[in-house]
Order: C-alpha cells, then sequence, then structure tokens
C-alpha cells in the first residue's frame, strides 16, 4: 500500500466521509493541535498537556514526515485533520527493524472505524518496509484502544508499572507489539 497524492476515500461506520492519505509537511501545525486537543482529555496519551509547546511539536512532525524511515498517515474530513498514525523508526541503531506505533483519533470521530483502517494500513506499510516488530505503549484502562490492537493481532508483551506520572498518581503502561512475520492477515 504505496500511498500517493490525494488519499483513499472512505466511509465510516455511521455514513460520514473521510480521507485517508500521508502526512505532508504543512500538516505540522494541524496535528500539533490535534495532539494538544486529545492531551487535554487527560486519560489517553502519556504525554501531559503543557509538557511540549505547539510550535515545537509542529516542527517536530514536519521535520518527521520529511525523513522517509518513518510513516505518518492523517485521516482528514472537510479539510481538516480529525486523525493520525505515527510509525517511527529509528535508523542506525540495534532497534531499527522495530517501528513504534501512535494513534490520535478527534474525539467526534471515534468508535466508527477509523482507529482500526489507520492501523491496518500501518501494519501493510510495516510489511512493505521489513519491519520484524510494530511496538506501543497504552494505559490499561484504555479499553477502546486496547480492542482495536488486538483486533488487529497485537499481542500483550507486559506491564511496566507505575511508568507515568500524571498529577499525583502513576500510571502502568502496557506494552504490545505485532509481529509481521507471524501474522496470518
Ligand atoms: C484509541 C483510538 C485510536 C481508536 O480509534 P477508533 O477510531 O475510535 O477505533 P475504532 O472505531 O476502529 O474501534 C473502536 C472499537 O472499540 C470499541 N470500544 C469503544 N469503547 C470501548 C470500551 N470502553 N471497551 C471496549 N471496547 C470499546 C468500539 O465499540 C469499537 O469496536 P467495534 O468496531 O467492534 O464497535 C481512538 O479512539 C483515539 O484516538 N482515542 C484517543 C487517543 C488514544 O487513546 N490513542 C491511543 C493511545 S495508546
Amino acid at each position: 500500500m504505496i500511498m500517493t497524492g490525494t488519499g483513499q476515500a472512505k466511509t465510516a461506520r455511521d455514513g460520514r466521509r473521510w480521507t485517508l492519505r500521508p502526512g505532508r509537511p504543512t500538516d505540522g501545525r494541524a496535528l500539533a493541535r490535534l495532539f494538544a486537543e486529545v492531551r487535554t482529555e487527560g486519560r489517553w496519551l502519556i504525554t501531559t498537556p503543557g509538557s511540549i509547546t505547539e510550535p515545537s511539536e509542529a516542527f517536530w512532525i514536519a521535520e518527521m514526515i520529511r525523513a522517509a524511515e518513518h510513516l505518518v498517515l492523517v485521516a482528514e474530513a472537510d479539510a481538516e485533520v480529525i486523525g493520525n498514525i505515527l510509525v517511527s523508526v529509528d535508523r542506525g541503531v540495534a532497534t531499527e527493524h522495530i517501528g513504534v506505533l501512535s494513534i490520535t483519533i478527534t474525539a467526534d470521530w471515534r468508535d466508527v472505524g477509523i482507529g482500526t483502517a489507520l492501523v491496518a494500513a500501518a501494519q501493510d506499510w510495516a510489511v512493505e518496509r521489513g519491519l520484524r516488530k510494530v511496538s506501543l505503549g497504552v494505559f490499561p484502562d484504555n479499553e477502546r484502544a486496547l480492542t482495536v490492537y488486538e483486533r488487529r493481532g497485537f499481542v500483550r508483551e507486559g506491564v511496566r508499572r507505575q511508568q507515568y506520572r500524571s498529577g499525583t498518581t502513576y500510571r502502568d503502561e502496557v506494552l504490545m507489539a505485532w509481529f509481521p512475520q507471524e501474522a496470518t492477515r
């Protein structure tokens, strides 16, 4: 699945239309805004609100898109960014066979199949790239995300206890992975 140009037209489970397309460097600001918005929900993302500025994140995302080794896909509707999946790969290190996945869908567009579609597209890319492993971290109470990852064949590798501080509490992180060469997809 090499996606070029304007991307693929899709229909959400509730009938709304959206487009899956590759990220462009000019998406940096919209993606930084999306991440900031979802961080303010305070439940799903590892990084806490205020820990990173939007301009610096927009710059970092644009650089990531320019660097060919990563995957950045955007879900778009009515010319607005509504979701994103990232798979980052560190080249030249002993873990260069691994892609690290993160995904974010704006609240209004959850539970209509977009996350599952984005994860499937990232898995196709991982196969094309010859990656041996796609890994991710998720909070144990993020049932929706766990549903999507398990549906797509990710397995639990372990739990890092009290890995992240959230205000005055500490949250565990579930580590999950998908192994392309072992998958029957
Ligand atoms: C997690 C996320 C990426 C999933 O994407 P999505 O587009 O909402 O997912 P989908 O619609 O493809 O699938 C969600 C599934 O979870 C199910 N679900 C929703 N809430 C659930 C819950 N509390 N418990 C179990 N399943 C749940 C939905 O019913 C749906 O299953 P179905 O297709 O069988 O009905 C998206 O919701 C999101 O971005 N959430 C906020 C940020 C986040 O959590 N990112 C991941 C961090 S690891």
